[in-house]
């Protein structure tokens, strides 16, 4: 009886330290939460509406939000520094930054470089041409000048299929559909959904029917960095499967 009992008494003892110990790490946990929550850094190039673009002052967009999700997801506090396209893989390498969401497509050469997630969205490579041009299918591309965000799939792939000279460089795509509508150029090569945006937003502006390549985005990760890799991509897996990333989606295009 008496060892029951002392075992009983043991047993209380043990319970109660435990309970005590959690509230401690749940009264911590909550501390950490207004005050020093870790943060995870996201570069991104925010000239590509409506995945990352400015209202304000403020980054937004779908990939601002689904970011913000997966930040929320991981307890860790979102700050999305804007950069070059060009610079942003290599602020991943060089540990400026922890993630690059920015439209990213997914290539066996960045896949070198960087590890990616999960992919969240189709991409689509589109070619903008002037309303009256005479430019009507990829064929007819050949010997004109097109515009390219540098380092984009767009500038590599027109580089491969039309050669070096045929492509003009810019910082951001909208400088690209600048020259566009300005006749320096005869086609901006760029992603889908920034293409509809740009030709919604500038007078005598098309899409060419013929879509030039399917691809699909994803978030880089430095691949030194696996642990992160895996909450990240985790976090992303259940926004996906529970329809948040979607939603984010619906709510910047519309689905006509
Ligand atoms: N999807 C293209 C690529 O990965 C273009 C992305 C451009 N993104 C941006 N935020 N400017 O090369």
């Amino acid at each position: 009886m008496k060892k029951l009992l002392s075992v009983l008494l043991a047993c209380v003892l043990v319970l109660g330290l435990a309970a005590c110990g959690n509230d401690k790490q749940q009264n911590a946990g909550n501390n950490n939460q207004q005050e020093e929550q870790p943060v995870l850094r996201m570069a991104t190039n925010a000239e590509f509406p409506p995945y990352e673009y400015y209202e304000g002052d403020k980054i937004v967009g779908i990939d601002a939000e689904v970011a913000a999700a997966i930040a929320e997801k991981l307890g860790m506090k979102l700050e999305i520094e804007d950069m070059a396209f060009e610079s942003t893989l290599m602020a991943l390498s060089t540990g400026q930054t922890d993630m690059v969401m920015a439209g990213m497509t997914v290539t066996e050469e960045r896949k070198e470089n960087a590890n990616f997630s999960t992919p969240y969205a189709e991409g689509h490579q589109v070619v903008i041409v002037k309303e009256d041009s005479e430019i009507e299918t990829l064929d007819d591309l050949q010997g004109k000048k097109i515009g390219v965000q540098t380092n984009t799939t767009g500038d590599i792939y027109s580089t491969d299929d039309f050669g070096d000279e045929a492509v003009e460089r810019y910082n951001k795509g909208a400088d690209a559909v600048i020259a566009l509508s300005q006749g320096l150029i005869d086609a901006v090569i760029i992603d889908l959904e920034p293409a509809k945006v740009f030709v919604a937003t500038n007078d005598g502006l098309k899409l060419l029917e013929t879509e030039y390549a399917t691809e699909e985005y994803a978030i880089a990760l430095n691949k030194e960095n696996t642990e992160l890799f895996e909450k990240v991509d985790g976090a992303l897996q259940e926004l996906i499967a529970d329809g948040t990333v979607q939603e984010i989606v619906d709510r910047y295009i519309n689905a006509e």
